[in-house]
């Protein structure tokens, strides 16, 4: 075992493959969203799920006031949205105008449409987690795509990929 300097965290970390998922809320009138990898259920009773954010990202300062908040599941033919909502510094105004969306029925949050499942969420509790802040959110309303979509979109060794077809797989 080495001491875990941040090259060799980030390194084994990637070795983790994760879905993809944009979270997003609204502030000021604005559409905040972001791309994330950091997002797991917590409790099936209630309904929790958690999602880390950065500290330093501009969505970190909306959620934290907020405190209402959608999350999106990409599927696997939406590498681009994943691209471009993990783009630092791009601009806030407009950045869903080429991805369609809308907002949440419950927060108003903008949900991306194409997406494998959404998820609205109200802030249960805020923990510290280092550079990040850990976001738990309960669980308002879950919806699913009418037409079901099977494949996700998957992170892995700091590249977007696809995973096995599930259509047979169990719920
Ligand atoms: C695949 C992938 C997953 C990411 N997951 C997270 C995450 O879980 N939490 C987070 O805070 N940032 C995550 N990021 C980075 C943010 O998307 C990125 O820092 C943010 O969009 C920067 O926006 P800003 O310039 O508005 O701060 C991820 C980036 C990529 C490419």
């Amino acid at each position: 075992m080495t001491s875990a300097s941040p090259d060799l965290f980030r390194s084994a970390m990637s070795r983790y493959a994760s879905g993809v998922t944009v979270v997003s809320t609204v502030h000021d009138d604005l559409d905040h969203a972001m791309t994330a990898s950091a997002f797991t259920s917590v409790s099936l009773d209630p309904p929790l799920v958690l999602v880390c954010v950065d500290k330093t990202a501009r969505f970190h300062q909306a959620i934290a006031v907020t405190r209402r908040w959608g999350v999106s599941v990409l599927a696997e033919d939406q590498a681009d949205v994943a691209r471009w909502l993990a783009t630092r510094g791009r601009k806030l105004e407009g950045q869903l105008d080429h991805i369609p969306h809308r907002p949440g029925a419950l927060t108003g949050s903008a949900l991306v449409e194409g997406a494998l499942c959404w998820v609205e969420c109200r802030t249960w509790e805020m923990y510290d987690g280092g550079d990040h802040t850990i976001v738990v959110g309960q669980v308002l309303g879950i919806e699913l795509p009418e037409k079901e979509r099977s494949r996700p979109l998957m992170y892995f060794r700091a590249a977007y990929g696809g995973a096995p077809d599930v259509t047979n797989g169990p719920d």
